[in-house]
């Protein structure tokens, strides 16, 4: 059987409500799931139909990095979330084979997902994430 390998994308927004209007019309879907991440300062709304969804930021402080990201290159997509099997092997995976890691280790985000994210340094521009199975 093969393996869903996006996860979610992940859109920054400045203004979560009138986004998640926007996005319900788009996908069809009513409720999103809402989740308040205090360590990220962030609050997120989850667009899930069984495969890839489609996540909304929204920063909950000034200093957040949803914040930083809006300010500096204005709403949009800000990351991309790609399922991988083992998360600790594949970090060392990536620094092996010379791809720069924002997180050296795991740390828990929705959902309480072990997540971790990639530079985009060596991607080509894309900041991507990490999620466990
Ligand atoms: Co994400």
């Amino acid at each position: 059987m093969t393996k869903t390998l996006v996860s979610h994308v992940g859109i920054a927004v400045r203004d979560l409500e009138s986004a998640i209007k926007s996005y319900a019309v788009l996908s069809g879907l009513q409720n999103p799931a809402i989740e308040n991440i205090k360590s990220e300062k962030v609050k997120v709304a989850l667009f899930s139909s069984g495969g890839g969804r489609i996540e909304l930021l929204a920063a909950t402080s000034e200093d957040s990095p949803i914040a930083r990201f809006i300010n500096n290159r204005g709403e949009g997509l800000h990351h991309i979330c790609i399922y991988v099997d083992d998360i600790e092997s594949k970090l060392s995976e990536l620094k092996k084979a010379g791809i720069k890691v924002i997180d050296e280790t795991y740390r828990l985000g929705a959902e309480g997902k072990k997540i971790a994210f990639v530079h985009p340094q060596n991607l080509n521009g894309v900041l991507i994430e990490l999620e466990e199975r």
